[in-house]
């Protein structure tokens, strides 16, 4: 059974993945403005992903005998001014996370809440993932520089990545 203020946490953590997901989304269509489809495509996959622990937060607090309650989310940045800038802003709001994970870790520690603390080692784990994978895109992006040859190539690459990848 989950306590009101662990109750309150997770349903506010179930909005920050929302905004994550709006927040991606919002950079896709950036990129399909931009014509830079294969970035366009890898964003809305990530999209896609933070819907996917919005929905993994609801699942635990319906299974836990809690209530779900969602909130407004908020409207994100419309446009980048460079690729970089867009993969900069991922890192710093994936950083985010991160944090707001680790305190929610903290709180059910603090509460002698297993069964909570237990099912967010799940996003710990990913937290750790999804910062690995921006740092390993910004640094390609570092070496390709001003290169319009090698963000074409980046491009391509990001084009490919499937849905459950
Ligand atoms: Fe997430
Ligand atoms: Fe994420």
């Amino acid at each position: 059974m989950l306590s009101k203020k662990m109750q309150d946490a997770l349903n506010n953590q179930l909005n920050e993945e929302m905004y994550s997901s709006y927040l991606y989304l919002s950079i896709a269509a950036h990129f399909e403005e931009q014509n830079m489809k294969g970035f366009a495509n890898w964003f809305k996959i990530q999209s896609h992903e933070e819907y996917g622990h919005a929905l993994k937060f609801y699942g635990f607090i319906v299974q836990t005998g809690g209530v779900v309650k969602l909130k407004q989310i908020g409207a994100p940045k419309a446009s980048w001014k460079s690729v970089m800038e867009a993969f900069k802003d991922t890192l710093a709001h994936e950083k985010k996370i991160t944090g707001l994970i680790h305190k929610l870790v903290d709180l059910a520690m603090q509460s002698k809440d297993y069964a909570t603390n237990n099912f967010l080692q799940w996003f710990v784990t990913e937290q750790v993932e999804e910062e690995a994978t921006v740092e390993e895109i910004l640094h390609k992006l570092e070496m390709i520089g001003d290169n319009k040859g090698g963000l074409y190539m980046l491009d391509r690459e990001l084009g490919a990545r499937g849905a459950g990848a």
